[in-house]
């Protein structure tokens, strides 16, 4: 955002003192307070959530229509063509040298799977889909997995457990929790079912751009890490593996990560806001 229009939101919508000043006293108590600038103010809230409304129906869209034999590089048209006719634009395209406007991400993939004319889903895969949209300059992030035909059952325990993960982590990020507390209660969970996190790659926050401060990491401790103020909009979206925990990254395309024990991996993804009374899931 430019900084004259940046400075006039600051001017009309500024933090509320009571919200200053309880940052103020954390930042006394030693604990990371993120920088203001990240707080988002009410027009921007409602440019996030205007871009949220258009990125759940991508991802509606894309439940509609996916079906086994069909090729990722069809879901990437399906996300393309939605989200251009609803005047918005997918923030992966050229995004760091990403070329596709969608991240579809198979089986073993963790994330960051390029779709491909060469990958057509057949049945019992399990697909991770990761859209996110801009409209009018904001930003709404967020991925459901799909389940092709008939799957495993440890294949949909691992997609409905993983579930469980992120609105166990939404539970945690209450205002003036931390993110370590959202970490803490993510891995404390998939743990119990057997089950490992990824610890490379995490959440975000999100909103004037793709990837914001802070990182939100799906491992953690109690009381640690970032405090959570209300008006931060952040990123929940766990990836968790049936295996190892450990990942690698594809040498030839250098985007896709795979489990390295070739384990299946799967991933739920919403973009949320920080309240003053809890927390609002911008992505539904
Ligand atoms: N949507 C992913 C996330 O949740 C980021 C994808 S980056 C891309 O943060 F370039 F691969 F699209
Ligand atoms: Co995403
Ligand atoms: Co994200």
């Amino acid at each position: 955002m430019d900084e004259l229009l940046w400075q006039k939101i600051d001017e009309e919508e500024p933090i509320p003192d009571h919200i200053r000043e309880r940052m103020e006293e954390c930042r006394r108590k030693g604990m990371e307070v993120i920088d203001e600038k990240y707080i988002k103010r009410p027009s921007m809230i409602q440019g996030i959530r205007d871009a949220g409304v258009i990125n759940t129906g991508v991802l509606d869209e894309v439940a509609k229509l996916i079906k086994p034999g069909m090729r990722t590089s069809e879901i990437d048209d399906i996300v393309r063509e939605y989200t251009h006719a609803h005047n918005a634009v997918c923030a992966p395209y050229k995004y760091e040298g990403f070329h596709k406007s969608v991240c579809t991400s198979v089986n073993s993939e963790v994330c960051h799977g390029i779709p491909s004319r060469l990958c057509r889903l057949k049945d019992g895969d399990i697909v991770n889909v990761d859209c996110t949209t801009i409209l009018n300059g904001y930003y709404a992030d967020a991925s459901r997995m799909f389940m092709i035909g008939n799957v495993s059952p440890e294949r949909k325990r691992l997609v409905e457990e993983t579930k469980k993960c992120l609105e166990i982590g939404i539970e945690a990020a209450q205002p003036w929790n931390t993110v370590g507390d959202i970490g803490y209660a993510i891995s404390k969970y998939a743990r119990s079912r057997g089950y490992s996190v990824v610890r490379e790659l995490g959440g975000h926050g999100v909103g004037l751009e793709f990837h914001e401060d802070p990182f939100v990491a799906h491992v953690g401790s109690r009381h640690k890490g970032m405090v959570l103020v209300p008006g931060m909009v952040i990123t929940i979206e766990p990836m968790i593996n049936a295996g190892k925990a450990a990942v690698t990254i594809d040498p030839y395309n250098g985007w896709t990560i795979y489990t390295k024990d070739r384990s299946d991996s799967a991933q739920w993804e919403h973009t949320i806001l920080i309240t003053e009374t809890g927390n609002e899931i911008l992505t539904y």
